[in-house]
């Protein structure tokens, strides 16, 4: 696991960004996984610009999306359908039959599980994966004691989630107690992860989640198992990291090249 602690949000997201643009220029048809909730949305604004500005494209990417509530159909202001076009699709070239979000609406859940599965493998498997993080260290919507090797399933969220996702809803009893959401098995099959972390709030569970065991009580504590995952964080997430000037010092000190 490498921890980058970025200045600020808007600098944590561009360095984020640029590890998505950099695979997208070595691999143009690459399969990436999406996140929602407020952490991302400057990853999306930078890749946008850069889309925009720069030309990168994404006219032959594939994506897959972590999860969504039960019972928001893709029209709703709250679904993460919605999110997602609003914020990052509706600006940038993906073909829209590439786009892949889990369904809130569908009357089989099981085998709509199975098939999104299916279809992360058959198109070869997930490059890199946008994840945040809850303040109960949940990655997508795996809540705590979830398996640390569970696939994607319909999930029963936490009160601690529920109250966290009631700003952007009307009324607390707005929010969906039920949401779809690759499990942590599936995220932790990703070549790359690319986790972001902003503000005081996150700041104790990204410490157990780096430094701490690995335990299902946090599970985002999981992608220390995983060969390649980069941690962004902004100074006041990373503010109880105990190893902090070790990170700082991996990466002023980081070789040249890998052979170095
Ligand atoms: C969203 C998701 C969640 C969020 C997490 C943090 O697709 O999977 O795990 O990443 O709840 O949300 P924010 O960024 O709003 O603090």
């Amino acid at each position: 696991m490498e921890v980058v602690i970025k200045s600020d949000y808007e600098e944590m997201c561009r360095a984020a960004a640029h590890v998505v643009a950099d695979i997208l220029n070595t691999k143009p048809d690459a399969v990436l996984g999406l996140a929602t909730g407020s952490t991302p949305l400057g990853v999306y604004k930078e890749l946008v610009r850069l889309h925009q500005e720069e030309g990168i494209d994404f006219s032959q990417v594939t994506t897959f999306n972590l999860d969504e509530y039960v019972g928001l159909s893709i029209n709703d202001s709250q679904s993460y359908h919605h999110f997602m076009h609003e914020n990052f699709f509706k600006h940038v070239n993906i073909p829209v039959q590439n786009i892949y979000i889990p369904s809130g609406t569908t009357r089989n859940y099981q085998a709509f599980c199975q098939w999104y599965e299916h279809r992360i493998e058959e198109c070869g498997g997930i490059d890199v994966q946008i994840l945040g993080i809850g303040t109960d260290g949940h990655i997508a919507f795996n809540e705590p004691t979830s398996s640390l090797s569970s696939r994607t399933r319909l999930k029963t969220l936490e009160k601690q989630t529920i109250n966290d996702n009631a700003r952007f809803f009307e009324n607390r009893d707005d929010v969906p107690i039920y949401a779809i959401t690759m499990g942590v098995g599936t995220i932790l099959e990703a070549k790359q992860i690319v986790l972001l972390a902003s503000g005081k709030s996150k700041a104790t569970v990204v410490a157990a989640s780096v430094e701490g065991p690995v335990t299902s009580m946090i599970t985002a504590s999981a992608l220390q198992m995983h060969p390649s995952t980069l941690f962004f964080v902004d100074e006041e997430a990373g503010s109880e990291l105990k190893m902090r000037e070790y990170y700082d010092w991996v990466q002023e000190k980081k070789p040249d090249s890998p052979q170095a």
